[in-house]
Formats: C-alpha cells, structure tokens, sequence
C-alpha cells in the first residue's frame, strides 16, 4: 500500500471543518433576535416605481384618425406615473357588460413627463371599439405596468437605427422619438412608416415637428393605396431597405403580423443578422375569417367548461366573454402566458413564437388562435 501524505493546505481545511459546527453555533448565537424583516426597503422602492395596479383617469381624448384616438392618463393617487423606457406598454382593463377584458397598448408619449402616459388605439375588436366609442373624458382606468422589452439600449443596440413602422404600429417609435435617453445615445435615426393613405398616417405633424428640430431624425412616408408626389408609393419592400442602406444598424419593427412576416422575410435575404432586428407585433383579425359559430371546451385543473366561440374571435376573447378565467398578458402570441394544448379540433393561429418542442405537443397561444371547428383545449396552470 504506497504511503498518503496530507499537505499542509488540506490539514488547514480539515481544521477548519472540525470547527465550523462551533463557529456557525457562535454566530448564531451572537446574531439579532430581531423577527426578520417581512417587508424590504428595496421591495417597497420598487413597488412605489412599479405598482401591481394604478387607477388613472382619462384627463384627455384627441381624434387621430378617423379609426384611432389617444387617450391621455394622468394619475390618480401617485404624484407622477411609474419611469418607463420608450418602447414598454401598459395594459388596461375595461369592464364591458360585467366581463373583465385586459389589453395591452404601446406608451405613445416620452419617457421624460411622467405627468401622463398617452396610448393610442385603433379601432379594431371589442374593447379597441368599446375604448373608442365609451370611454370618456374624465373617466376613471385600471392599467398594470409598464411592461416590455422593445426597447432601445445603449449597449446592445447600435448608434444608428432604423423604425420601421406600419398603421398603428407607430405608437411606441413616437415615444423613442420624444425620449432624450434615446436621441442621445445614437447618431442617427430613420422612420420608415407606411399606411394605406395620408389620413391613416398617425403623430404625422408631431413627426415632422420634431425630424425638423433634430437633425439626427429622417422620416420617409409610404402610402400603400395612393399615388401622390410628395410621399413614396407602395409598401416597405427590399428595393427601399437597400436604398436606406441597413449596414450597421439596427433595427425596430412595428406593425401588423403580415407586414412583420414580409419584412422579417426580406431581411433575412439580404443576411441582416437576428442581432440587429428587434421586433413588436399588433394584431389584427384575419380577413377572411367568418362569424361561424363553435363550441370551445376548456379544461383547467379538475374543471371543464364549454362555451360559445366564433370563427373571427380569438380564443381568448370568447373565453374572456363567458367569464371564463383567463391567463393573459401580451395578447399578441409573444409572452407564451395563455399557453395552452389543443386536445381536439381546427384552428388558425399565429405559431411563430412557440417553442419547436411545444409546437410537436400541440400547443397554441389562444390570444391569436381562431376557431375554425368546434374546439377543446387544455389550459396548464402555471
Ligand atoms: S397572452 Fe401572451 S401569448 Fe397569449
């Protein structure tokens, strides 16, 4: 048997092992008697930045378009709202004929006044309408947040940027370009936002004010359904990028999933890395969908409910309808919250941010999946 020596490092650890029972016992018994704290200075900081809820009134309405209003909130029991950066959302919660309804809506306003947060809606499902047509001045909102990540960093992002923007998706690009923390940290910034016509362009003259003020901001409009002389005609194609020049930039896009599809397509061929896109996505309901009427099956936990859907709402909006619980926060198939498997039926939906492994095991986001059958899914609680 060869002969172990212990070197003088292990007999030090060994020493200070035999001890540590001993040492440990001296510590606590030297250590405060003090109950521990239940609440931490840090924790009511942040709760006091970041409150679970903040009820604001409407202190003002302004008609942007003929389909889409912004709505100013100012606080009600807090001094100024909570800091948020350009690109976050809010999301508010309307109480429509007894149901709970929670939607989430981009911050159009700058992160430097916190007096208010502006949102801007456009006219487009049952609580975009009910906003729009019910909502008045001096009415009083829940809202939750701010939330998100589509927002600029000084770090990860580069010095110059490109907006891409189409119909509502302008909404939280108004915010970057009225934040100083964002207009100071790049060198240069283009908006390319496309509508169908002039009057669909939202923030236009705001827009204008201020690329006209900062020399760093160049705005270039497209009008997809009408041809005049001072704006570019069509969409937000690859001839246009190229012309823009998309070298070292990044970029941020923001609009409706066809257009996200489109230009997500064509920045791949021209080898634009993942790392310079950034990307937030609105919703709007399939065209060619009906109002046939199905039946969802909703299994959570040890309870089973089925209750009317149709064709052109989304799951979750037939749920939220019922009175059914709902677990939602995106609402635009990003978050994975509503997460759900889909045990029997036909639907359309938007898969693109399921996971390959959830997408082989059938689950669906029901905030952007449409009946198209009679339908039962599975909501795993979390
Ligand atoms: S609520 Fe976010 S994915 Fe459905």
């Amino acid at each position: 048997m060869s002969e172990f020596k212990i070197g003088w490092n292990a007999k030090m650890d060994m020493l200070k092992f035999k001890n540590l029972g001993e040492e440990r016992e001296k510590i606590i018994a030297e250590g405060s008697s003090k109950d521990l704290e239940t609440i931490y200075k840090s924790n009511t900081l942040a709760n006091l930045l970041h409150p679970k809820g903040i009820k604001v009134k409407v202190s003002k309405i302004v008609k942007e378009t003929d389909n889409t209003k912004s709505f100013y909130l100012e606080p009600m029991s807090l001094n100024a709202m909570p800091p948020f950066m350009a690109g976050e959302y809010i999301t508010v919660l309307v109480k429509i004929d007894n149901r709970i309804y929670k939607r989430p809506y981009s911050i159009s306003s700058s992160p430097d006044n916190l007096s208010y947060y502006r949102i801007t809606i456009k006219q487009e499902g049952v609580v975009s309408t009910y906003m729009l047509k019910e909502i008045a001045e001096g009415d009083i909102l829940n809202i939750l947040g701010p939330f998100g990540h589509f927002t600029y960093s000084k770090i990860r992002d580069q010095k110059d940027v490109l907006l891409i923007a189409g119909g509502s998706g302008i909404t939280p690009f108004m915010s970057y370009l009225q934040s100083s923390y964002f207009l100071k940290n790049i060198n240069s910034v283009t908006l390319l936002y496309g509508a169908k016509n002039e009057f669909e362009l939202i923030f236009k003259k705001e827009i204008d004010a201020i690329a006209s003020q900062n020399p760093k901001v160049k705005v270039a409009y497209i009008l997809s359904e009408e041809k005049r002389s001072d704006y570019e005609y069509g969409f937000i194609d690859e001839e246009k990028l190229r012309r823009i020049g998309l070298e070292n930039k990044s970029i941020f896009l923001s609009g409706p999933v066809p257009m996200y599809f489109y230009i997500s397509e064509t920045l791949k061929k021209l080898d634009i890395p993942n790392k310079y896109i950034r990307h937030e996505i609105f919703t709007e309901t399939p065209e060619n969908l009906e109002n046939k009427q199905f039946t969802l099956t909703v299994k959570m936990l040890d309870k089973t409910i089925t209750i009317p859907c149709q064709e052109n709402e989304t799951l979750i909006t037939s749920m939220e309808k019922a009175r059914a619980k709902t677990l939602v926060h995106c609402t635009v198939g990003i978050c994975g919250f509503c997460r759900s498997k889909l045990l029997s039926g036909e639907v359309k939906t938007d898969n693109s941010h399921i996971r390959m492994a959830d997408k082989e095991e059938n689950y669906i986001h029901p905030c952007v999946t449409y009946p198209l059958s009679d339908v039962v899914i599975e909501v795993p609680i979390k």
